[in-house]
């Protein structure tokens, strides 16, 4: 063997060595070294495609396949691009194969075949759920296999234009030893899809299971090796799930969509703004404030609950938006307004089971501590958006015309915003400029 050669992995950090070790010495991780693929490490002479120039290179943009769900398009950027390799990353059971069945019935035509390769589930398992989603018309192909070079052939041979493997931590090549679900594993089958997608023209979409922490045996590592990355999310306990593009060779990222678990499958919610807000209480502690997923302008009710805490560490619990965010404005709330919160326990939330990463959210989350904090309602028909800084001043936030048309849509009257922001929206919204958060404490006469 070549000196230096690298012939082991780490499947934890990804470190090479020439020789297996028990215990890697970049992470320290025990029995973690696999071995790599032969074909990775003997260099054959490689057939390669003629280098060519880029000008001559640019084609039309690919006609794109529809999803036959316009939300799932929209996230995608247009529809599926033939011959792309599209992960779908979330958590057990939050409606990964349902979306992705859904998406297989209504879009296979006899001479446009979707193959769904199933590795995890059985074909008796899948017809049954197929048959609770829609009747299977022609062109909709079935391949329970977990050996993903069977399944390749499979594919060659149905020539579909969509192939589903559901899931890419069942699939297993035979090719490398390690065991199914180990980050070689699932970079091997990931890798061989890919292949398959570029040279033969198929889409193919990857289930990829993760877990609640994050900490992902598999997906994590395929987000480099494919072209868009979906992230499905929300609780199984609520039928809202979110849709949402992170990474996306070929259209807007970030761009959400909203759906709803219904007993025959996923639903588009067609108004996801009015269904955020539907159960909605015009109480002490509730806010709306207009965000921005991708393109898209939202308005979510932010609750917060401000109580007297009884433990020496008060609790600050925050679900839909980043702890350290919520950490962040209560430090700005006490210094700049003198308001005590040491000893309160602070709760917030996202109603809907949404997950908001924008700083526009701020506002709203903030003058709902505070109107939990003082038992004061906010007004029935105020909407807020804009990011708080550290020295309490309140920031400008883009697309502040959409969000106020969002507001108006939804049939709000006032918009508490950035002093900075331009103020161009709809007529049937005045603006509230606020500059620091004590404007925000006068508007809510706290
Ligand atoms: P599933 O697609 O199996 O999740 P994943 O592939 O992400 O693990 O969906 C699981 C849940 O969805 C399950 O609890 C049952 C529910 N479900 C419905 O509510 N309605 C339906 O029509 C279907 C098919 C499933
Ligand atoms: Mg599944």
């Amino acid at each position: 063997m070549k000196k230096g050669a690298l012939t082991y992995e780490c499947t934890g950090c990804g470190h090479g060595t020439g020789t297996w070790l028990g215990c890697c010495p970049a992470c320290g991780s025990f029995d973690t070294l696999e071995p790599l693929p032969q074909r990775i490490r003997r260099g054959k002479r490689v057939e390669y495609r003629k280098v060519v120039e880029l000008a001559e290179a640019c084609l039309d943009e690919p006609g794109r396949r529809s999803c036959d769900m316009p939300a799932v398009d929209r996230v995608l950027g247009g529809g599926l691009v033939p011959g792309s390799l599209v992960l779908l990353a979330g958590e057990p059971g939050i409606g990964k194969s349902t979306l992705l069945l859904q998406i297989a019935l209504r879009t296979a035509r006899a001479d446009a075949p979707v193959l769904v390769v199933s590795a995890e589930e059985s074909q008796a398992q899948v017809s049954l759920r197929a048959r609770r989603l829609g009747t299977p018309g022609p062109g909709a192909l079935l391949l329970a296999e977990s050996c993903v070079e069977k399944a390749v052939h499979g594919i060659r041979d149905a020539r579909p234009h969509l192939v589903v493997v559901d899931s890419v931590q069942a699939m297993v090549s035979e090719r490398i030893p390690a065991v199914p679900g180990s980050v070689s594993q699932v970079r091997e089958v990931a890798t061989q899809f890919a292949e398959l997608a570029k040279q033969n023209g198929p889409s193919v979409v990857l289930v990829g299971h993760v877990t609640k922490d994050g900490s992902v045996a598999g997906p994590k590592s395929l987000e480099h090796l494919v072209d868009v990355v979906l992230e499905f999310a929300g609780g199984t306990t609520h039928p809202h799930r979110t849709l949402r593009a992170t990474k996306n060779r070929f259209g807007p990222a970030m761009e959400l969509a909203l759906l709803a678990m219904t007993g025959k499958g996923l639903e588009e919610v067609a108004n996801p703004s009015a269904a955020l807000l539907a159960d909605r209480l015009v109480a002490p502690g509730s806010a709306v404030a207009a965000v921005v997923e991708g393109t898209t302008p939202l308005l979510v009710e932010v609750q917060a609950l401000v109580a007297r805490s009884s433990l020496i560490n008060p609790r600050r619990v925050s679900q839909g938006m980043e702890s350290g965010r919520l950490a962040l404005l209560l430090a700005v709330l006490e210094k700049h307004l003198g308001v005590r919160l040491g000893d309160r326990d602070v709760f917030l939330n996202v109603a809907g089971g949404l997950d908001v990463d924008e700083p526009a959210l701020d506002l709203a989350a903030a003058a709902a501590i505070l109107s939990s904090l003082r038992e004061i309602p906010l007004p029935e028909d105020l909407v807020l958006f804009g990011e708080i800084g550290l020295l309490a001043e309140i920031r400008a936030v883009p697309r502040a015309a959409e969000r106020m048309r969002e507001a108006e849509a939804l049939g709000f009257r006032r918009c508490a915003l950035p002093a900075t922001s331009p103020r161009n929206g709809p007529d049937g919204v005045s603006p509230v400029p606020l500059a620091t958060v004590a404007d925000l404490a006068a508007l809510l006469g706290v």
